[in-house]
């Protein structure tokens, strides 16, 4: 397909994206997230088990959102969505804000927001800023220790599928940026918009674990293949 004949970019993002803003990435050598094994932070059974290890840890993640700032690819991303006439859908496995506070609008968070509590009282979503801990009260409810992160954890459904799916479907480009393709169902969005005729483009640091499943993969940092990317898309469309 020629670039020219591209209208519809879905384009997927994980935690590579974030790494030259400095956000560590989730698989680093260590097999650690910050320290932590992903069982004992990052599922609702360690949040029964121990809510005031896991708040800790999402409250700590939450107070770095406000040290670290937007990298070229978080920018380059937003020229696209305000810049680009067909449908455009930037699906972020980040739970960062990053995207958005470089100007993104079509973007959807499939793992939920660091920036958002959910009571399990009364099943609200809000804005959360600063340290939520156990103690919480729900600005919707007034009930206090009800409120956990509004996080997708392992064994959880992730957000907006449906819609997802549907972009996929009618997608002429799927990009993927910064992702290792290890957690589903993130790493299958490749062969959904393969299956349905699209065109698919990995850009990552090193070949992903599904890479031989993308047309093209670029392998470098994300702040310098994104801009470029952007720059071709945007001049060949
Ligand atoms: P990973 O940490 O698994 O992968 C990050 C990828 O980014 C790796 O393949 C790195 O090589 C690559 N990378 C690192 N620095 C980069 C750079 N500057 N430019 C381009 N690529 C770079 O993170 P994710 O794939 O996002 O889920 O992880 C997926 C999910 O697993 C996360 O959303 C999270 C985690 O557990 C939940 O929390 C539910």
């Amino acid at each position: 397909m020629h670039s020219s004949d591209i209208r519809n970019i879905v384009i997927l993002t994980g935690a590579g994206v974030s790494a030259e803003s400095g956000l560590a990435t989730f698989r680093g050598p260590d097999g650690l997230w910050e320290g932590h094994r992903v069982e004992d932070v990052a599922t609702p059974e360690a949040f029964l088990r121990d809510p005031a290890l896991v708040h800790a840890f999402y409250d700590a993640r939450r107070a770095t959102l406000g040290m670290v700032e937007p990298n070229a690819a978080h920018r380059a991303l937003a020229r696209l969505d305000a810049e680009w006439a067909g449908e455009l859908l930037l699906v972020t496995q980040n739970v960062d804000d990053l995207h958005e506070r470089a100007g993104s609008n079509r973007l959807l968070h499939m793992h939920g927001e660091l920036a958002k509590g959910w009571c399990l009282g009364c099943d609200e979503r809000f804005g959360w800023t600063g340290a939520m801990g156990e103690a919480a009260e729900c600005p919707s409810c007034g009930t206090s220790g009800t409120v956990r992160p509004d996080i997708v954890w392992f064994g959880e459904m992730p957000y907006e599928m449906d819609r997802i799916e549907e972009a996929l479907q009618r997608c002429d480009l799927f990009v993927s940026i910064g992702t290792s393709g290890a957690v589903y169902p993130a790493a299958g969005f490749v062969q959904t918009a393969r299956y349905c005729g699209a065109r698919t483009l990995e850009m990552n640091l090193e070949p992903s674990l599904g890479s031989y499943m993308f047309d093209e993969s670029r392998t470098g940092r994300a702040g310098e293949l994104v801009p470029q990317w952007v720059d071709q898309v945007l001049r060949a469309g």
